[in-house]
């Protein structure tokens, strides 16, 4: 287990995509031109986890806390991803990259929701990466809207409170059915979840970078990767317990 537990490819890689308003200000440019800017380090991370081996790759485009930014900036974001969907999805499409979207899409414009539904079905039978997109996305709403269709079961009889597993409450939340994050990605500086995954990334190897996200390129990519290959994960087991498995659980 030693062995197998470095020199890996992630199989799943977040990325809290940080800096773009920075970025853009560093050049004397308005917020926006720096999420424009944003949008094509998205499309190179794509392409670098396609060449890598990544099978899912989950960006987090808009928090639930975005809201609060000034309503020009939100309505720029809101016209980019919609621009950005009809333009790209094609091509997405023809290298076989499934999409899927997170968040909660009652606070979206129906138009925006709509082109996001039709890129999932166009997409939905890809077997190549797995590119998902988090917008109006925060860990404790993802939380809660398990909870309350847990809650819902209970209350129709339909399960025991006793008898809710880990398995029970993964399957409500956004990302079921995917492995959770081996590796979260946070550019710009900061180290700090923001109210991400907080169910998922609970084993999950950190890498922060104080690279901007508009720089964020190959090379940085492969930065994450390799600092990722040399990290041990031991989900709570000792150094021992990992290079001699037989003891886990002695
Ligand atoms: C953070 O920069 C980025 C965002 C708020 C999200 C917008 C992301 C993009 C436009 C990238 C494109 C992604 C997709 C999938 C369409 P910031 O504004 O917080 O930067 P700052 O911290 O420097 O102000």
């Amino acid at each position: 287990m030693g062995r197998e537990t470095r020199n890996r490819v992630p199989r799943h890689v977040a990325v809290i995509m940080d800096g773009n308003g920075r970025w853009a200000k560093r050049r004397a440019m308005p917020r926006h031109a720096g999420h424009r800017a944003g949008v094509k380090s998205a499309r190179r991370t794509v392409e670098a986890c396609g060449r890598s081996g990544v099978e899912v790759l989950t960006l987090f485009a808009f928090s639930s806390e975005n809201w609060k930014r000034p309503p020009s900036e939100v309505g720029a974001l809101m016209r980019l991803f919609l621009e950005g969907l009809e333009r790209e999805v094609d091509d997405l499409h023809r290298n076989g990259v499934r999409v899927r979207f997170i968040g909660d899409r009652a606070c979206l414009a129906a138009e925006l929701v709509s082109r996001m539904e039709d890129a999932e079905r166009l997409t939905a039978a890809n077997e190549g990466l797995v590119l998902v997109i988090a917008v109006a996305y925060g860990g404790r709403w993802d939380i809660l809207q398990a909870t309350r269709s847990l809650a819902d079961e209970v209350a129709a009889g339909r399960l025991e409170a006793a008898a809710i597993s880990e398995a029970d409450f993964a399957s409500r939340l956004q990302l079921h059915g995917l492995p959770d994050p081996d590796l979260l990605i946070r550019t710009g500086g900061e180290t700090r979840i923001s109210n991400f995954l907080l169910w998922n990334l609970a084993y999950t190897e950190c890498y922060f970078t104080p690279c901007l996200w508009p720089d964020f390129d190959e090379r940085e990519f492969a930065a994450a990767l390799s600092s990722f290959a040399g990290a041990e994960r031991r989900y709570g087991l000792t150094p021992d317990q990992i290079e001699t498995p037989g003891l886990a659980g002695a």
